[in-house]
């Protein structure tokens, strides 16, 4: 089950990250905001972490007009790791190294076609399982 929450300004990309899921079969739960009329993006971060946390979802997807500031909120929270991720190589190496739990990104930054594949690669790359990035994700909860 995938987190999914959105300021006002990732509110057209989240519809499109939203059509995918469907068309693909991946459960989704929407946390984010669901006008064009201004929101606050630290609101929609806490749900979706929370449900993370809650493990109501397994990952989440953050998207605001630059993802900075929903990816900063998400972060302060216990067990969370928020990647901010506008390629392809960066969604699939946070996860192989990170274990990154969620995917943020800026609607202002990426189009819907880009915005898609970073979302494909994130949710399809398992974490390595390394002992040494095992280590330092236990570093980042000490
Ligand atoms: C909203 O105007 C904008 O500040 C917000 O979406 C985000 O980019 C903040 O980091």
């Amino acid at each position: 089950m995938i987190a999914i929450g959105n300021d006002h300004t990732g509110y057209e990309l989240k519809k499109a990250i939203i059509k995918y899921f469907e068309e693909k079969g991946i459960e989704y739960k929407d946390f984010g905001s669901q006008k064009v009329t201004s929101s606050d993006y630290p609101e929609f971060a806490k749900a979706v972490a929370t449900a993370i946390q809650n493990k109501e979802c397994d990952k989440g997807i953050l998207i605001c007009g630059t993802g900075i500031g929903i990816s900063i909120a998400a972060n302060k929270m216990k067990g969370i790791r928020a990647a901010l991720c506008h390629d392809c190589f960066s969604a699939e190496a946070t996860r192989l190294h990170n274990d990154a739990n969620i995917l943020a990104m800026g609607a202002r930054v990426v189009g819907p076609g880009l915005a898609l594949k970073i979302v494909e690669t994130f949710l399809n790359t398992e974490f390595s399982g390394d002992q040494r990035h095992i280590r330092r994700i236990q570093m980042l909860e000490e």
